[in-house]
């Protein structure tokens, strides 16, 4: 981790408003923001370390833990969630085992939940990757899932 903390940091001077692309350019480096990464980024733009862990916990963009490699965002707006996007969530929760937020232990999958994405007329709607799934139910998005994961898998042969 330090040599490629060592390259991000190349990039900057180490001054206190670099704090957000610092960050940034860690994230596309290691993934997520491990708390021993955080600490460096603080040491190298001289800021507390609370203060850095306090941004990236605030922007929803930082990720503090490992990710899957696909991201599951399933929409939680009014017309998803009136069109039954709990049960969907419910389902989606089921098949990974995990919860808003975290990673199947295979990671190949983080699950999250997010606002209005914008396609409310194929409500309920998610997305994995930059796919879009709409006018989804429990069975249809399980069996989404299920297909999604083996051709990524044929995918990367
Ligand atoms: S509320 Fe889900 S896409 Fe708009």
């Amino acid at each position: 981790m330090e040599e490629q903390l060592n390259s991000v940091f190349a990039s900057y001077k180490g001054e206190k408003n670099e704090l957000i692309p610092v960050l940034q350019d860690v994230q596309e480096e290691l993934g997520y923001l491990p708390d021993e990464a955080m600490r460096e980024v603080a040491r190298f733009v001289r800021l507390p370390e609370a203060k850095v862990f306090g941004v990236a916990t605030f922007y929803a963009r930082f990720h503090l833990h490992p990710r899957g490699d696909h991201i599951i965002r399933l929409c939680c707006g009014t017309a998803c969630h009136v069109r039954g996007a709990g049960k969907v969530a419910d389902r989606v929760k089921d098949v990974l085992k995990v919860g808003v937020g975290e990673t199947t232990e295979d990671m190949k999958f983080t699950y999250e939940e997010v606002a209005c994405i914008g396609a409310c007329g194929l409500a309920p709607v998610m997305t994995i990757d930059e796919k879009t799934f709409g006018k989804l139910d429990p069975d249809k998005t399980k069996k989404i899932i299920e297909n999604f994961g083996q051709e990524a898998e044929g995918g990367q042969s």
